[in-house]
């Protein structure tokens, strides 16, 4: 764990960090955002104490870093930044390689490692590995940036707007790789971005900065969900959840109140409440809400005694869904199986809601009316 305690820096009688306390977990992915200036790139590098505190302390496993030999440190620590950093007179290999060669790493070992660390990020050691850095494109370079912060196998990694420069597509795809090599590798990432959208996709845990402060520090959901103040909904951007459905959960749409009845109650009782309540279908429900069944007008309707119970013709659906789901998920479902409603349980079987497919259908097709509207 890497812990910022009461942290402070002052530039030049300017105030740049106001205490900063942070609690950066493991094998996670942190990523710091924030407008330009707010401090992000100065929090990043205290870590590797490439800046000093002016006051405060920074702990990793428990440890001062300020009391600890500075090439140890650096040592566990990889780093990436933006313009790569790649020397232009080294090759690939050279490059990669440059530190363990100081560190002593044996010939054999360097180059294993070299060729292992370019298949991780998609490069071909033969292509590869003796051409220079200009004879790569700016996201070949950046995959050796990324190449090069893993070789002494440190157990922290700090990027600070690595993907920046990119076009789109391959900041897509380093994006996607740097998620892969995170849960292979078990690093701990703790990467700069002012793109929240690319901060909602990588990140198990944003930290949002403005001028010097800590503004809030959750995972990508809840801060999609329950912004902080106006500062954060206005950076994340409204209706911003829209554009990430995956965070949208089967309870947030489903309704809560869906009509029910129990399963002792005759067919013709059943039948009024169906008349009444102008629907087709009942959930059956005990005294405890447990969810029992589904009782529908058509299967009333072919059965001659309506003096029998509700329980005797009600049938268990086979499919039915949780509130925690992702609507994603559901709507997969929903389209595979060509299910029209779904009750939602939660864990211990009672019954939370209903949703339709055409509740669904709708809420993801009114974001994409918003979405037009707004050009
Ligand atoms: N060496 C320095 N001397 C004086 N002021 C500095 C120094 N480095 C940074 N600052 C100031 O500290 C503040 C925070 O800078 P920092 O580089 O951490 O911002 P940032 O959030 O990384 O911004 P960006 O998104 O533009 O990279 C800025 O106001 C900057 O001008
Ligand atoms: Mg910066």
């Amino acid at each position: 764990m890497i812990e910022f305690i009461d942290i402070n820096k002052i530039f030049k009688n300017n105030i740049v960090l106001h205490d900063i306390n942070l609690k950066i977990e493991d094998n996670s992915i942190t990523v710091f955002v924030g407008p330009s200036g707010c401090g992000k790139t100065t929090t990043l590098k205290m870590i590797n104490r490439l800046i000093k505190p002016t006051s405060g302390k920074i702990l990793i496993n428990g440890e001062d870093i300020s009391q600890q030999n500075l090439i140890k440190l650096r040592r566990g620590i990889g780093y990436v930044i933006q313009q790569t950093g790649l020397f232009p007179h080294m090759t690939i290999r050279e490059n990669i390689e440059l530190v363990a060669k100081l560190q002593k790493m044996s010939h054999t070992e360097r180059d294993l490692r070299v060729k292992e660390l370019l298949e991780m990020v998609g490069l071909d050691y033969d292509t590869y590995a003796n051409r220079y850095p200009k004879q790569l494109s700016g996201g070949q370079q950046q995959r050796v940036g990324i190449a090069r912060a893993f070789m002494i196998n440190p157990d922290i990694i700090l990027m600070d707007e690595p993907f920046s420069a990119l076009d789109p597509i391959t900041r897509s795809q380093l994006q996607d790789e740097l998620i892969n090599i995170q849960t292979q590798t078990n690093k701990t990432i703790i990467f700069v971005s002012h793109d929240m959208d690319e901060a909602i996709k990588i990140a198990d845990k944003i930290c949002i900065m403005e001028k010097g402060k800590i503004v809030q520090y959750d995972d990508p959901e809840t801060i999609l969900k329950n912004p902080i103040n106006d500062f954060v909904s206005n950076f994340v951007g409204t209706n911003r959840i829209w554009s990430s459905p995956e965070y949208i959960k089967v309870q947030d749409i489903m309704e809560t109140d869906p009509i029910t009845c129990f399963p002792e109650i005759s067919l013709f009782k059943c039948i009024r409440k169906m008349k009444h309540e102008r629907v087709d279908s009942l959930l059956v429900v005990d005294k405890k809400n447990k969810f029992q069944g589904v009782i529908k007008i058509k299967n009333i309707q072919k059965e001659p005694d309506h003096y029998k119970q509700v329980k005797d013709i009600m049938y268990v659906p086979e499919y039915t869904t949780s509130p925690e789901k992702s609507i994603l998920d559901v709507l997969k479902e929903v389209n595979n199986h060509n299910i029209s409603t779904l009750p939602v349980i939660d864990q211990d079987g009672i019954l939370q809601g209903i949703i339709t497919k055409s509740s669904l259908v709708t809420t993801l097709s009114q974001q994409f009316d918003f979405s037009i509207d707004d050009e």
